[in-house]
């Protein structure tokens, strides 16, 4: 992304992580635009940052990489306000829903565009994103897709907008299952007797540990879990209480209804 110019229509949560996550990458902050109809929040960034601020437009006639960070629901506008000014500025969309298609028919059908379905943790830097470009995308400007995204995280790159919806219901999505365990626990946890602070930091740091134990383990999640769950011990009958209530399926009834509800909203 060496002096591309990149500019953030939408200076809110996710523009504010990927540009953190850009400048500490060591780009250049002259090098990012951003422009919002808030301009406290154009102006934060730019006194914080040092980046440069702008209109929609100043920023469009100005960028490379034009990164449409608005709410799903004011895009349909914003995109037919905008004037793209070259066939080689590669626009990237992190909104939830919108399928290439539809940003197609509002940008031109001649536009090489990036879809993005980010999660959350890209807040800290550790997002996992699906990415799918269209046709008119090229090898080299799905590459900086890439590396955009890689500034808050991990990138996979999806060939089907039907997989799109599988990746939001999986991690874009996931983190709030998660959450929702860590809730669960924290609960029965206290419901055990122990104080609130206690038994959260036991779940959170479990979560954590058993994370980044999965993640860095040469074995599968399964083996871990077979290692730690002895015949006749405790977690031996905590792992049976979840298998015998249908964990399982369950989870796969979840992501379904996820995945089906992410069509319904693309298609609506
Ligand atoms: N946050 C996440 O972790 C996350 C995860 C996955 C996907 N996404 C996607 O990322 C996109 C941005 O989300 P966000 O959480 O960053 O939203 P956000 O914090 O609300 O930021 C969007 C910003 O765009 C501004 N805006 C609205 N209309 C505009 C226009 N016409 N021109 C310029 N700026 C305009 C908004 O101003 P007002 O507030 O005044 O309207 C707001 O400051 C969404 O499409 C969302 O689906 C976010």
């Amino acid at each position: 992304m060496k002096n591309l110019c990149i500019g953030f229509i939408g200076a809110g949560n996710m523009a504010s992580s990927l540009i953190n996550g850009l400048l500490s990458q060591g780009m250049e902050p002259g090098l990012i635009l951003a422009s919002d109809i808030d301009s406290s929040k154009t102006e934060h960034l730019r006194r914080e940052n040092g980046i440069r601020i702008a209109s929609n437009q100043e920023l469009v006639n100005a960028a490379d990489i034009i990164v449409l960070a608005v709410k799903p629901q004011v895009l349909g506008e914003l995109c037919q306000e905008i004037d793209l000014c070259s066939p080689s500025q590669l626009v990237v969309s992190v909104a939830a829903g919108i399928p290439l298609a539809r940003l197609e028919s509002w940008l031109g059908s001649d536009t090489a565009i990036v879809r993005c379905m980010p999660n959350t943790p890209a807040l800290i830097g550790k997002g996992m994103s699906g990415l799918i470009a269209n046709a008119n995308t090229s090898e080299s400007q799905k590459a900086l897709a890439s590396d955009l995204m890689a500034a808050v995280g991990i990138t996979v790159w999806v060939e089907t907008e039907q997989a799109i919806d599988a990746v939001t219901a999986v991690s874009g999505s996931g983190p709030a299952y998660y959450f929702l365990f860590i809730e669960a626990m924290q609960e029965a946890a206290e419901a055990m007797g122990l104080p609130a602070d206690t038994a959260r930091i036991l779940c959170m740091q479990t979560a954590i540990g058993a994370c980044e134990l999965a993640n860095s383990s040469g074995d599968s999640v399964s083996e871990l879990r077979r290692k730690v769950t002895s015949p006749g011990g405790t977690t031996e009958q905590a792992i049976l209480q979840f298998e015998s209530g249908g964990l399982r399926e369950l989870v796969r009834k979840a992501l379904r209804a996820a995945c089906d509800r992410s069509k319904q909203l693309a298609q609506s």
